[in-house]
């Protein structure tokens, strides 16, 4: 039998937590021959403590065949032990009325610790994902945080944003999302976005061949980057299992490979196509060996360059106002 892999999964209490935890377990993340030990990590209160007993109890019953332990602490530097993999989901949500400062303030105190906790005991090649928002400049928190890790090892969530982009254009197409590739979202989770399509292929022909390139622009792009918004409406509650997929979709193919696919990761620029470097930006990834790599030698538009610069804009803004915190 294979060693197991350590998993720590913050926020396992919440929305994306119950999804995401009985994906892992079951195989979905790593394959079906690798055990997993999954390590949770909740707030300590009462209420919270007591949801992830019941998560835990759901978990056992399930009696999965891969999943070789099972454990969780309120204490970050516990349940972070030798993890190989961190999925930073638990976050400090915004409340109403609460201003942009605020919401960062708040979760770069998580952000501080977590990060602390993960240099003190994780693997020292522990793949994290921070899924939590705003969670490239969350991710970037943690990076800064933890010194002794490899930074490029810290990554933030926009897959959920390239799977909404492959979505909208298989319907707009009327082909599967299996016949679409290089498709990829640059920049922040954030509406600030730029879901991309200039290079992406349908059945290896040009994808604005066959999605009229003013739909593209002034319909798809802002249904793709306002999507989380229009599920919060129609659910009533966040995106959680669409989330909790895409976050499997990022571990599995950072630790497994993504062949020649193109997968988006948020990954701390190298300085590619002048996005600053050290800023934790969407861009499209390869990935090989448990390594990513950035895609080079993409033309951008003149629409991508100014959709981009929205978004550094936004993410350099971010930096500045944690930065100061982070001292
Ligand atoms: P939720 O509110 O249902 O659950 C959050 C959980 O995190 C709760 O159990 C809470 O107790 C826990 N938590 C809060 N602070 C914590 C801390 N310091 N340490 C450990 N656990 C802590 O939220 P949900 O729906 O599960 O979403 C989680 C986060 O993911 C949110 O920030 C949300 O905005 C973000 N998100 C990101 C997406 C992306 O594409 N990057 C997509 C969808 C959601």
């Amino acid at each position: 039998m294979k060693k197991p892999i350590r998993v720590a999964v913050t926020g396992p209490a919440g929305n994306i937590g119950y999804s995401l935890l009985f994906r892992i377990a079951a195989g979905d993340m790593f394959g079906p021959d690798q055990p997993v030990i999954l390590q949770l990590l909740d707030r300590a209160s009462p209420e919270s403590q007591q949801k992830v007993t019941g998560v835990m109890m759901e978990l056992d019953d399930c009696a999965f065949p891969l999943l070789a332990g099972l454990e969780n602490s309120p204490e970050a530097t516990t349940a972070f032990r030798d993890a190989d993999v961190a999925l930073l989901v638990g976050a400090r949500p915004r409340s109403k009325g609460m201003e942009r400062a605020d919401l960062l303030n708040a979760n770069a105190e998580i952000f501080v610790a977590q990060g602390r906790a993960l240099n003190e005991a994780a693997s020292r090649d522990c793949k994290v994902l921070v899924v939590g928002n705003p969670c490239n400049t969350n991710a970037w928190i943690a990076m800064k945080s933890a010194p002794d890790l490899k930074p490029e090892n810290f990554t933030s969530m926009l897959r959920l944003d390239q799977n909404r982009l492959m979505a909208q254009t298989a319907t707009q197409a009327k082909v599967s999302v299996n016949d679409i590739t290089h498709a990829a979202v640059w920049g922040n989770h954030s509406p600030a976005m730029f879901p991309d399509l200039d290079h992406a292929l349908i059945k290896g022909r040009p994808a604005l061949e066959l999605v009229d390139r003013s739909y593209y622009q002034e319909t798809m792009t802002p249904i793709v980057a306002k999507r989380g918004s229009a599920i919060i409406e129609a659910r009533g509650a966040s995106s959680a299992a669409s989330a909790a997929s895409a976050a499997i979709d990022h571990i599995r193919d950072w630790v497994l490979g993504s062949g020649d696919r193109w997968v988006t990761m948020g990954v701390p620029s190298d300085g590619s196509y002048g996005i600053p470097e050290g800023l934790l930006f969407g861009f499209p990834c390869t990935t090989k060996d448990g390594r990513w790599e950035i895609v080079q030698g993409l033309e951008l538009s003149d629409f991508a360059r100014a959709t981009i610069a929205k978004s550094v804009a936004e993410l350099e803004s971010e930096r500045a106002h944690v930065a100061a915190l982070l001292g």
